[in-house]
């Protein structure tokens, strides 16, 4: 090819970037216009979310469905798990339970359990938007993501357990939580809340998610569940897949909106953690995409909280019988323990004290 064509091929690319760049511009602008507030931050939520989506990494059933486990303190105190459901087909797991001091339901989904996640990381950087979102014209997800909620024991069984505890609590809110892919998992569940329950009060905030598809889906999602919150954590690699392509606005992944990145300042021996609330379009370049996605131990430390598994686990299922008894298995070997809301789980807690 000559300098002359390739001249050419430049002055086009330049101009189709260019006239992309100004039709993503007006669509931003409508946005803007539309009644939808999007969610403001709290901090104080952030904090007490990120341990939920942190404690539902753990392995252990049996502490988990007493609310006993090593993580399951602090902030969450009092909490009470209606279902905690384990795809083991999958290698997922993801609970619903009532938040008596948030007057909510809280639904939280585990990430990926994955030995490496190195591994899956880079895996992310290929993914195509490969999968049309039902019902949305030009709308593309991550088949991968959209299936992981959409196509496992997971939807049925958080959908029977929040009309459960609905039953009992009249409307409450609803809060959807999970970090890494299970904030993918947590957006797609709370937009399937909204769409197939007609849930009007439904929150979520995700912790260092990756992109779940493309901006026409994004735009859709911010329409339905504006009360959202994807906070970002320093250089975490995550966040930045799959890639944002600047130049194809129209063809690339696209978060949505409203994205709080947490970035440390130094002065001196001095740190401070600045919790900057970003834009509305989803992609504000003064965020994370300010700097490189470099980092795998910023993805898993939120608001000082260890997300992730704690040893290499693996997708290992540890239960003693007594809570075993709360439990059923589908035919695929899935699982699911429930109980009645409107039974008190101490009584299974001093039975295991007592037993143990
Ligand atoms: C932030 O969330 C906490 C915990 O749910 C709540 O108590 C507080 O009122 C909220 N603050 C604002 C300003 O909404
Ligand atoms: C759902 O999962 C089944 C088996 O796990 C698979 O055969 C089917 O193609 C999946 N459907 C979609 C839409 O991904």
């Amino acid at each position: 090819m000559g300098t002359r064509s390739l001249l050419i091929v430049g002055v086009f690319v330049c101009l189709f970037a260019l006239s992309s760049c100004r039709e993503l511009n007006v669509k931003v602008k409508n946005r803007h216009i539309q009644q939808h507030q999007l969610a403001s931050y709290n901090h104080t939520l952030a904090r007490i979310l990120v341990q939920y989506a942190s404690a539902v990494y753990l392995s252990d059933l049996t502490e988990l469905f007493t609310w006993t486990c090593s993580r399951c303190g602090g902030l969450t105190e009092g909490f009470e798990i209606i279902e905690l459901i384990v795809d083991v087909q999958h290698c997922l797991q993801a609970f619903v339970g009532v938040a008596a001091d948030l007057n909510a339901i809280v639904i939280a989904f585990r990430g990926t359990q994955e030995t490496s996640i190195q591994n899956w990381v880079e895996d992310l950087y290929w993914k195509q938007l490969d999968t049309d979102y039902p019902g949305v014209d030009d709308a593309k997800v991550h088949h991968g993501f959209y299936s992981a909620y959409h196509n496992t024991s997971l939807r049925p069984g958080i959908l029977n357990a929040v009309q459960e505890a609905k039953e009992l609590y009249g409307d409450i809110n609803i809060m959807v939580t999970g970090h890494s892919m299970g904030g993918a998992m947590a957006a797609f569940c709370g937009l399937g809340l909204h769409l197939n329950l007609g849930e009007q009060n439904v929150q979520v905030l995700t912790f260092g998610q990756p992109r779940i598809g493309n901006a026409a889906f994004a735009s859709f999602y911010s329409q339905v569940v504006p009360n959202t919150i994807r906070v970002t954590n320093g250089h975490d690699v995550v966040p930045h897949l799959p890639p944002y392509y600047y130049y194809f606005p129209q063809k690339t992944y696209h978060h949505f909106p409203r994205e709080v990145w947490l970035y440390n300042i130094g002065f001196g021996s001095l740190i401070y953690t600045v919790e900057k609330v970003c834009d509305d379009s989803g992609e504000d370049p003064t965020c994370s995409r300010s700097v490189k996605g470099n980092s795998i131990s910023d993805h898993l430390t939120y608001y000082g909280v260890q997300m992730g598994c704690d040893a290499s686990s693996g997708c290992k299922i540890v239960m003693d019988t007594l809570v075993a008894g709360y439990g059923k298995t589908t035919k695929k070997g899935n699982l699911i323990l429930s109980r009645d809301p409107s039974t008190s789980i101490l009584k299974l807690k001093t039975d295991r004290s007592s037993s143990s």
